[in-house]
């Protein structure tokens, strides 16, 4: 397959290059490194009735799970068709994904000790994200005892993740999986229904911005023109990763993981957190709060803008710095080193806080996002209604991935992702002082023009379920 449709006019060929051997991966299972990237998405969050019920359910799982192969040949036949979506066919899939928690691998393992002794290493994936909840500022109202899904009380063995072009394809398997539930016993905990926003909407998460533009690219799976480096066959950006940042049994920048068991080959550590978003209350918290600017107010749509670091169609705030790839809303090849002191992109903002990019030690922090929102659209009329987003990352570590970017970047605001000393401030779009941490959770802006303020406003995003699981390859799925 030719890759001419997924380069911007002008980019330079990279056809001659080899096909990448992770693309046609049948252990490693789809979404890690391709995306489901389906506008319908069910969370089913399950538990199993025994030892052997799970057993018996994962060995039905096994037959409809789908690998990297599967999903990045059709994800490549569409982009290259460039075809309605949802209404050819031919290009219709539904796609399966299971990944067990830590106490859903002892109950399905037939030596539960040594898989114990085998995962100490991994001390968060064993505590859960109920025992980390703590840790990353899941208080008070954000808090397990309050959680949907994946706390003591309503804890879980496996996430089911079923992905589907239309509604009806989603509902037609998910009937199928209800009956195989049934059939071994397994109940239901929670299913979240995740589902792409509609009209103008479309790609962005709710508080209205565009999500989904920046990801790492993956050394063996993405291409990187050697003359242009940076410049990946699917979206330009940082220079490529290796695979092991992702995926088991792999090269890693950081070297390898704390005594990895060979039965993690080709899987991944999945954090599922389901994050409701105020819309609401973020709209009227960013227009008070960018009219106390100084000396002048300045637009609700530049404060929002500021405080994710590109605005709502996705343009950062940040230059290009390569004259082909550097244009239009979805740009990606920018970092914040022309932007010691936040005058542009603001050392508050989610993305500068999320990925410094001039930083070196930045790849060894990168995840594999895979959310998709949940909930109505906010119209105005629906202000109650229940609404946020799914979010999905994928990686090898959750301490030095997920758990570093919110606890260490996210939540800390004494981490200046930029010159020491900058206006600065925790992640108003995620981040929170912990309960008894210390620190102020404002977060200060300077611009370029001399407009300044201090924002001071709540959290809008509150977790109301979370999960820790692992993503097996085919083979250990087939041998448990
Ligand atoms: C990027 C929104 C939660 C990590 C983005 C972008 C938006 C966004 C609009 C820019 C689009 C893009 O670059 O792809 C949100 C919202 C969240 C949320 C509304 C919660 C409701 C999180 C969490 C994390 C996270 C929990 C990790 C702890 C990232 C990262 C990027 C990103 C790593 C890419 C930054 C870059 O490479 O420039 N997010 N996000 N986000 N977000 Fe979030």
């Amino acid at each position: 397959m030719t890759t001419t449709s997924l380069r911007p006019t002008g980019a330079p060929e990279i056809e001659q290059l080899p096909e990448p051997p992770l693309r046609r991966s049948r252990e490693i299972q789809g979404n890690i490194l391709s995306a489901f990237n389906k506008d319908y998405m069910a969370f089913r969050y399950v538990r199993f009735p025994d030892g052997a019920g799970g057993r018996g359910w994962l060995s039905v799982m096994l037959n409809t799970v789908s690998v990297t192969a599967t999903v990045e040949d059709f994800n490549e036949e569409f982009s290259l068709s460039r075809r309605a979506y949802g209404q050819d066919p031919a290009l219709i899939a539904t796609w399966v994904g299971v990944s067990l928690t830590y106490q859903g691998l002892l109950q399905v393992a037939r030596e539960p000790e040594k898989v114990k002794k085998e995962l100490a290493p991994f001390e968060s994936f064993v505590k859960g994200a109920a025992g980390q909840a703590a840790s990353l500022g899941d208080d008070g109202t954000s808090a397990p005892e309050h959680w949907q899904f994946g706390s003591d009380r309503t804890g879980v063995h496996a996430v089911l993740i079923v992905a589907a072009d239309t509604e009806e394809a989603l509902n037609e398997k998910l009937r199928n999986i209800a009956a195989a539930d049934s059939a071994h016993g397994v109940t239901l905990v929670h299913q979240d229904d995740g589902r792409t926003l509609t009209g103008d909407l479309r790609g962005h998460e709710h508080f209205g911005y565009k999500d989904g533009i920046s990801q790492p690219g993956v050394k063996d799976f993405h291409r990187e023109d050697r003359e242009n480096p940076g410049f990946r066959d699917n979206r330009p950006g940082s220079t490529l990763v290796e695979p092991g940042e992702f995926v088991f049994g792999h090269k890693s920048e950081s070297g390898a993981p704390p005594e990895a068991p060979k039965w993690l080959d080709n899987g991944s550590l999945q954090v599922v957190r389901r994050l409701a978003q105020d819309v609401p209350g973020w709209n009227e918290a960013v227009k008070r709060e960018a009219g106390k600017f100084q000396p002048h107010p300045i637009s609700e749509e530049r404060l929002g803008a500021c405080l994710v670091g590109r605005k709502k169609d996705g343009t950062p705030l940040a230059q290009g710095e390569n004259p082909v790839t550097g244009v239009g809303p979805e740009r990606n090849d920018f970092t914040y080193a022309n932007d010691g002191q936040g005058k542009q992109t603001p050392c508050a903002a989610h993305i500068r806080r999320s990925h410094p990019r001039h930083f070196e030690s930045t790849q060894k922090h990168r995840v594999m996002r895979r959310g998709i929102p949940y909930g109505p659209a906010y119209t105005g009329g629906n202000p109650d209604a229940e609404r946020g987003l799914m979010f999905v990352c994928y990686g090898t570590s959750l301490e030095r991935q997920f758990e570093f970017l919110q606890r260490a970047w996210s939540n800390n605001p004494n981490f200046v992702p930029g010159d020491p000393g900058s206006p600065n401030g925790i992640d108003k779009v995620t981040g929170t002082i912990r309960q008894g941490g210390s620190g102020s959770p404002d977060a200060h802006i300077e611009l370029a023009d001399g407009e300044k303020g201090t924002v001071s406003m709540n959290r809008f995003v509150q977790t109301t379920g979370a999960v820790y699981a692992f993503t097996p390859s085919i083979s250990t799925l087939r041998r448990l």
